[in-house]
């Protein structure tokens, strides 16, 4: 997506920090702000799995699908417009499941857990509130950053680590693993782990995803079953 709206220059200024002028300038004039905004998404976000989507057509007719990190929504909007059709097909109840640290604004028939993915009972509490086992499951978690980049990335690393082992327990045969990574990809440890319970497994950077920033996903395709992660 290009930009064709003119360079947008920020009013007042001198009201704001250097760094919310910076955050607020790279705002107006991102054309993914201003897509999202006419099609009434919740985040940019929805950007990157509507590409994520195109390229490796994750979602299926009665897919259920689980979303770990969902605020704001963007994802689960996405999901949403898929699995109804644009609206056509009714949700069945625990068809689509999210689940995060913070408030989601509620989407008809859609389940959203409030908590923290990392503490058991969270997580026993959202795979429980699937209907039954999960066609894909996406993680787009990410804790904020501490300006430390080995601690971002060990964060990040957890984060993806409890998704994957999530994906295994509730992934249905054929199923699909999207998780968020940052610039390097997994850990050799979890490539191979991925490696042993998909056929396929890519790295991908959709053009959504801001080019300074050091996120990419691993997209983890036609899940092999609970016996490939019996080690
Ligand atoms: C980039 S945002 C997700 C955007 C979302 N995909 C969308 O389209 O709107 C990452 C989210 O991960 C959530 N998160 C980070 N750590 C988490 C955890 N331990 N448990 C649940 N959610 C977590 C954050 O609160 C944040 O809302």
């Amino acid at each position: 997506m290009r930009s064709r709206t003119p360079t947008v220059k920020l009013k007042n200024a001198r009201k704001h920090s250097a760094s919310s002028q910076k955050w607020l300038l790279r705002q107006l004039n991102d054309p993914y702000v201003h897509a999202s905004k006419q099609k009434g998404y919740r985040s940019r976000a929805s950007f990157k799995l509507l590409e994520i989507d195109e390229k490796f057509k994750l979602f299926h007719a009665n897919a259920r699908v689980l979303d770990l990190g969902c605020a704001p929504g963007g994802w689960l909007q996405i999901a949403m417009e898929r699995l109804t059709k644009n609206g056509a097909i009714a949700l069945q109840p625990g068809q689509i499941v999210g689940v995060d640290l913070l408030d989601v604004d509620p989407i008809p028939n859609v389940t959203i857990i409030k908590g923290d993915f990392l503490d058991p009972d969270i997580a026993a509490n959202v795979m429980s509130s699937l209907g039954g086992p999960a066609s894909v499951v996406l993680s787009d978690m990410a804790a904020s950053s501490t300006g430390h980049a080995s601690t971002d990335h060990l964060r990040i690393m957890a984060l993806l680590e409890a998704a994957y082992e999530c994906a295994v327990t509730v992934l249905e045969p054929g199923g699909a693993f999207v998780g968020k990574v940052l610039q390097g990809g997994t850990t050799n440890e979890l490539l191979v782990k991925l490696k042993q319970s998909f056929k396929k497994v890519s790295h991908f950077k959709p053009k959504a995803s801001r080019k300074d920033s050091a996120e990419t996903y691993v997209v983890a395709l036609h899940f092999k079953g609970q016996a490939s992660n019996a080690s």
